[in-house]
């Protein structure tokens, strides 16, 4: 089953060298489980969770079924002044699995929707007290927030802006949180970086809290290579955050639903933000949906102040589908029916200390983790090379295991289905994938 030449032209791949890839693509087929395979009929073990979205793995029966049964019997219900039941109830049961004072559900259907829709209420907030003012945001450098306007002007990775050069104004940035002189090879969060938070103040100083909305942080920076907040850094951008009333977003889209052990990584790190936004994890990644959960004071703020009949201006068409409610909720019963964020946590040790055995090859830099994600940084090959990340993730796809690259950090994030032995051929092969690229 090959692609023809009008084919590969008419597919634009998202974030690929669609040059590289179309020379020698690799197709997918099927999943299930633990394991894809391919069109040539190769087994592959996820350990990537797909894009860090399929935590319960893949094809599972009974969210396939519950998605199945909702399509024949209403396959779209609009959600502009009308409703359906599966939308409510899958907001309720979000609830009961966030932090608690996280109590309503804005719906979407991605993390970048999320995560634009997180900062326009936060705008939205202000400007409903008549603190229009209060407008500028802050993200972080390394930050990923996908790939919206608001998403990218917040976001700090250098190369998903460099090509758009009209981004929102009034965005300012916080220092990333790698510190690789102190804290390289920390086995879970590391010791020293704390103070990297103040960073803030200095911000506050000198542009007034009353110009400041809000701060949008991962609270583990995953797409730029794995970075695990330090001890103390996110109580203390909390702590900043309440004394000059500025609101904390926290981007949970891949921290969420077991990844780092906990429901959500605010549970884990017991910091509690005002907005929590979410995606991949929330249907198992079978129906495409996004969400912002956030606290009372925001909802109640925007409902008691509002000068219009609607309270905001903002929404999708496919907001609260009913084809990702149903799959939701069929979700979060496997994640509650087989513990599987739980589970996530008693793998955690097995998996860090596996991670973390890799320190022996010389080429490794760092290795970072925390739950089920770990990110293994390697030596640049040479300087002029700058595949290295794609040659060991070619290498290790060959040997029959998916994972990650940024640069040359190699990403590991599998789903919290996967066992030990799995765990053993992951380390394994991407062992020998290290060795046999340099
Ligand atoms: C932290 C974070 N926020 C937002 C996004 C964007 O999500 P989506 O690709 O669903 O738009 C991602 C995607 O990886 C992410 O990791």
């Amino acid at each position: 089953m090959k692609l023809s030449r009008k084919e590969k032209n008419s597919y634009w791949m998202p974030y690929t060298d669609n040059e590289w890839f179309k020379k020698r693509p690799k197709l997918l087929d099927s999943a299930n489980g633990m394991y894809y395979t391919t069109n040539s009929g190769k087994k592959i073990l996820d350990a990537v969770a797909g894009l860090w979205c399929v935590n319960a793995g893949h094809c599972r029966e009974k969210i396939v079924k519950a998605v199945q049964d909702q399509v024949q019997k209403m396959d779209y219900g609009l959600s502009f002044q009308m409703g359906h039941k599966a939308s409510f109830e899958f907001a309720e049961k979000l609830t009961s699995i966030l932090p608690k004072t996280i109590d309503s559900v804005f719906f979407t259907n991605s993390g970048s929707e999320a995560v634009d829709t997180a900062l326009k209420i936060a705008l939205a907030y202000f400007h409903c007290q008549g603190k229009g003012e209060k407008k500028k945001l802050i993200g972080r450098a390394r930050g990923y927030h996908g790939s919206g306007f608001g998403g990218t002007s917040v976001g700090g990775i250098v190369a998903n802006r460099n090509q758009f050069s009209n981004l929102l104004n009034g965005v300012i940035h916080l220092p990333h949180t790698h510190i690789p002189e102190k804290n390289s090879f920390s086995w879970g969060q590391p010791k020293y970086g704390k103070e990297k938070a103040e960073a803030l103040i200095d911000i506050i100083n000198f542009h007034g809290s009353e110009n400041i909305a809000a701060v949008i942080v991962e609270p583990v920076a995953g797409s730029t290579g794995v970075l695990v907040p330090p001890i103390g850094y996110l109580e203390k951008l909390r702590e900043i955050c309440n004394k000059n009333n500025i609101l904390l977003i926290f981007d949970e889209v891949i921290t969420g639903f077991g990844r780092v052990g906990d429901s959500f990584a605010s549970e884990r790190f017991k910091v509690i933000p005002d907005m929590i936004t979410m995606a991949k994890g929330i249907t198992n990644a079978t129906v495409p949906m996004g969400a912002v959960g956030v606290n009372a004071r925001i909802y109640e703020m925007l409902i008691k102040n509002k000068k219009e009949k609607i309270e905001l201006f903002h929404g999708y068409t496919y907001s609260g589908h009913p084809l990702a409610c149903a799959a939701g909720l069929a979700t979060l019963e496997v994640y509650q029916e087989e513990k599987l964020f739980e589970r996530a946590k008693g793998l955690e040790k097995y998996f860090g200390n596996k991670a973390h055995s890799l320190s022996k090859l010389n080429m490794v830099k760092d290795i970072r983790n925390i739950g089920l994600v770990a990110g293994v940084e390697l030596e640049a090959r040479d300087k002029k090379n700058k595949t290295l990340g794609r040659d060991i993730f070619e290498e290790c796809f060959k040997n029959g295991v998916m994972v990650r690259f940024t640069g040359n950090t190699i990403a590991l994030s599998p789903p919290l289905i996967i066992n030990k032995k799995q765990i053993d051929l992951v380390f394994d092969v991407l062992s020998h994938s290290i060795k046999r690229c340099f």
